[in-house]
């Protein structure tokens, strides 16, 4: 019996400790390809090219990508390691790898831990062979992190609504985009395990089809019963009352509560508030960056104009020379969204004292 994607994971360190090993989502759903990645310009690559994506998913990926550089690094420097030396190599990778996508905060933030676990080792008079094995562990901790995150939020999400539900979601922020569970995907697993029958839209979502290739992937392939929409079918669906509640994932959540996540998000929330259709951001609080004020800030990710006229079309489906304008992420202002849900709880408005105060009660 062929093997079903949720058996696979969807970022791992190989046995050998010296690579990373992904599924190629770009080739999905048609070739199901587990590529490994050792070199940091293969990560980098694997990352700007969304064979990974989805912010955990990327963080993560990151986190396993600054421990084998490191080891790397350390190979090179020869027997006696010194710490400045391996240290100065290590950061310029870790910026390296930093550069790969601007938006999803969790690469930064997995890149910062691992930094911080690094030099907090050396301070505490490690040598550069035992830093290697704790950057190891806190990657792996990083990635057993996200499965419990995941899952917490599941169990939130699916407070919020009951049995035989609509539930449209946008993008995706599945098992795919996180190493189990999903974000905005959580709530539908965990129902479909207790038999809540949801019924489930997917969003094809423009221009790299998220929607329809992994997400509505993903979802058939554990049984849950979803139908998969062009983007501008949304309004037709709520207008029928067919969705009950929209669930997404996010990239960056600002300290106000204003959300970058996939581009048409935004629309989807607009759409869901003018038929009184609730809207909630799965967000695990590695997604959610107090430093940055207000969406205002969040650089948002431009990419290359043939996603839009070339890319999954026999030709080309655009006139020569058009102007394009291909932002992979849009900005969902806080006054549309009805609750951030977040593996410690749900944050509602007003969100910069909501989140200020998650925040604050974990330290
Ligand atoms: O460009 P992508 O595919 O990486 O964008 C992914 C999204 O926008 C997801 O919704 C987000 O990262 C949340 S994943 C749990």
């Amino acid at each position: 019996m062929s093997k079903n994607i949720m058996d696979y994971e969807t970022v791992a360190l190989s046995e050998d400790g010296r690579g990373i090993l992904i599924i190629d989502q770009t080739l999905l759903p048609g070739r199901t390809e587990i590529i490994r990645l050792e070199t940091a310009k293969e990560i980098w690559e694997a990352i700007y090219l969304l064979k990974v994506r989805g912010a955990p998913a990327i963080g993560v990926t990151a986190a396993f990508g600054i421990y084998i550089l490191a080891r790397q690094i350390a190979e090179a420097c020869g027997e006696k390691v010194e710490f400045q030396p391996f240290y100065e190599k290590f950061s310029q990778q870790k910026d390296y790898l930093n550069s790969s996508r601007p938006t999803a905060v969790n690469l930064s933030w997995a890149l910062n831990r691992m930094d911080r676990v690094c030099v907090q080792a050396h301070e505490n008079g490690k040598a550069v062979d035992e830093i290697l094995e704790i950057l190891e562990g806190e990657a792996k901790e990083i990635k057993e992190e996200d499965i419990r995150v995941c899952k917490a939020i599941g169990e939130y999400g699916l407070s919020l609504v009951k049995p035989g539900d609509g539930i449209l979601t946008h993008c995706n922020a599945g098992q795919l985009a996180t190493c189990k569970y999903g974000t905005a995907t959580a709530p539908i697993y965990l129902g479909q395990e207790k038999g809540y029958h949801f019924r489930v839209f997917a969003d094809e979502t423009r221009p790299l089809l998220q929607g329809a290739r992994l997400t509505a992937y993903e979802l058939s392939s554990a049984g849950v019963d979803v139908t998969l929409i062009c983007d501008n079918m949304s309004a037709m669906v709520m207008r029928n009352g067919w969705v009950n509640a929209v669930f997404v994932g996010c990239d960056r959540v600002a300290a106000n509560g204003d959300v970058a996540n996939k581009i048409g998000t935004s629309v989807v929330a607009t759409v869901a508030r003018r038929y009184g259709v609730p809207f909630y951001v799965c967000a695990p609080t590695s997604t959610i960056d107090m430093a940055t004020p207000t969406g205002n800030e969040i650089r948002i990710e431009q990419r290359p104009a043939e996603e839009v006229t070339e890319m999954w079309y026999k030709e080309r489906m655009a006139p020569k020379d058009i102007k394009i304008f291909n932002p992979a992420f849009d900005v969902t202002d806080n006054e549309l969204i009805t609750a951030i849900i977040t593996e410690h709880g749900i944050a509602r408005a007003p969100y910069g004292e909501s989140l200020a105060t998650l925040f604050r009660d974990r330290q």
